[in-house]
């Protein structure tokens, strides 16, 4: 019996990713383990977005190194580098951690039942690392980890060039799958019982059909919004650059897209956007919040920013405070710019020292605080419709999700905790909003709701 154990860095297309390694694995015959201490074959799905993501798996490898070859259990033990750092680093991953035998990135899972065979023969540096393969990796065999709701990738890679960012390096060129080949795929998941659905792609918002039927971004949503069965579907990440109007009219036909949109801006200062080639200004970026708070609907808005980009001047900054003021968005992430390898910011000058950073990224989060809250609070009073994802057992609370993506912790008063025969895990409901903090809302079921 081979065993592998799998860890996974990152974004919900690494998270996707992995999933669909291990289905791959799983056909080769391994079986997955709980413990990186139990498998013979580890493998770390990276991220390297950022210094910090990329270090995590140096001190994980670093954690192994003398287990190499031999594990504890005396059988021999490999270690695998997949995903971005893998990408990235390539081949010089097996000078700083000689340990690892396996280096590859996502465009080659499809060729992961092959590179096996060679790790299997004992080969001690097997590497996909091509971008030559244009189709995006699907597979059949995908094991999904959640029940409810799965990650679709409908396009893989990146073509702009924020001056940033590693992921144009990390995951090669845009390539769009087609849409008939989604589309079997929506309806097996909805046949399996799913009901929500999440589109991915770093550039989601950029999707192309490259099929005679060429859909665009819109009609790949409102399409998957008609599939029978299909209750939620949600898309990940949106480029305000290629946001166009249709996106927003396709939210407001159809009730099974989610109100919520994630429009990463990075700054306010249209200086910045300029220096990071984000490829839109200020106000064309407000434009398109306009459109979303003119919409029929009430799309909840979330973004992130990046906070000490070189050459970030206070007015620079003050342009973020007062862009997050007009929004009001209902979710954010922030982030201190860090270095990456390749990228052209690397060049730059003035680079913002790590204490300037922290102070800004504090004054965001406070400001950002006070905003989520008045935001939330203004749900008090109002029923929400929520698909159930869990139940705390600590706070005796079922945890809900709304279609603005704000989760909604709730008390059940007919069925306080899951028991033997019933859980509310799964199933859509109305629920009574009665509290609001800034990261999420409160409310309860009464036993004739
Ligand atoms: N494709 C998405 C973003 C993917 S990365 C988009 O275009 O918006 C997720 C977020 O990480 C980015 O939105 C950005 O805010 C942040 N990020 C990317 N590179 C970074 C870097 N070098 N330093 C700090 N944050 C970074
Ligand atoms: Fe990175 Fe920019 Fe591409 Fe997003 S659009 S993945 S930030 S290069
Ligand atoms: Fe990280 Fe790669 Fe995703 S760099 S954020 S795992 S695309």
């Amino acid at each position: 019996m081979k065993t592998f154990y799998i860890e996974t860095f990152g974004c919900q297309m690494n998270a996707h990713d992995s999933e669909k390694v291990v289905g791959t694995l799983l056909t080769q015959g391994y079986t997955q383990v709980e413990t990186p201490a139990e498998a013979e074959l580890v493998l770390y799905n990276t991220c390297s977005i950022r210094d910090k993501a990329e270090q995590k798996v140096f001190h994980r490898l670093d954690q192994f190194k003398h287990e190499a070859g031999k594990g504890s259990n005396g059988k021999r033990k490999t270690y695998g580098v997949l995903g971005c750092v893998a990408q990235q680093e390539g081949e010089k991953i097996f000078e700083r951690a000689p340990h690892v035998s396996l280096v590859a990135g996502s465009a080659s899972y499809g060729r992961l039942p092959e590179l096996l065979v060679q790790l299997e023969k004992g080969d001690r540096r097997v590497t996909g690392l091509s971008f030559d393969r244009d189709d995006a990796f699907e597979t059949e065999f995908t094991r999904r980890t959640n029940p409810h709701r799965a990650y679709v990738t409908i396009i893989e890679g990146c073509d702009k060039s924020c001056a940033y960012c590693v992921v144009p390096f990390t995951r090669g060129p845009e390539r769009s799958r087609a849409s008939e080949s989604v589309m079997n795929e929506l309806e097996q998941l909805t046949g399996a019982g799913y009901t929500e659905v999440q589109l991915l792609g770093q550039n989601v918002n950029s999707y192309r059909d490259p099929s005679p039927a060429g859909w665009d971004f819109a009609t790949m949503l409102e399409r998957a919004g008609q599939v029978p069965g299909m209750r939620r579907v949600r898309f990940t990440t949106s480029h305000p650059r290629d946001f166009g109007k249709e996106i927003i009219n396709a939210i407001d036909r159809t009730e099974t897209l989610c109100n919520h949109v994630h429009l990463p801006v990075q700054s306010g200062s249209s200086d910045v956007l300029r220096r990071m080639d984000r490829q839109y200004t200020r106000d064309e970026y407000m434009r398109r919040i306009e459109w979303m708070k003119k919409a029929r609907r009430d799309i909840a808005i979330t973004t992130d920013i990046i906070v000490g980009f070189p050459g970030e001047t206070e007015r620079d900054f003050d342009d973020t405070l007062k862009l997050i003021d007009g929004v009001e968005y209902d979710a954010m992430f922030i982030f201190k710019y860090s270095k990456r390898p390749n990228t052209a910011a690397l060049a730059y000058e003035d680079h913002i020292p790590e204490e300037e950073k922290t102070r800004r990224l504090m004054e965001l989060q406070e400001r950002q605080r006070g905003i989520q809250l008045r935001r939330n609070a203004g749900y008090v009073g109002l029923t929400e419709h929520v698909l159930v994802e869990g139940y705390n057992q600590a706070t005796g609370q079922w945890i809900g999700r709304t279609s603005q993506h704000k989760t909604l912790n709730f008390i059940d008063a007919a069925l306080p905790a899951p028991s033997q025969e019933r859980t509310l895990v799964g199933e859509y409901l109305d629920v009574l909003v009665t509290r609001a903090s800034p990261n999420s809302l409160a409310g309860e079921r009464s036993a004739h709701v």
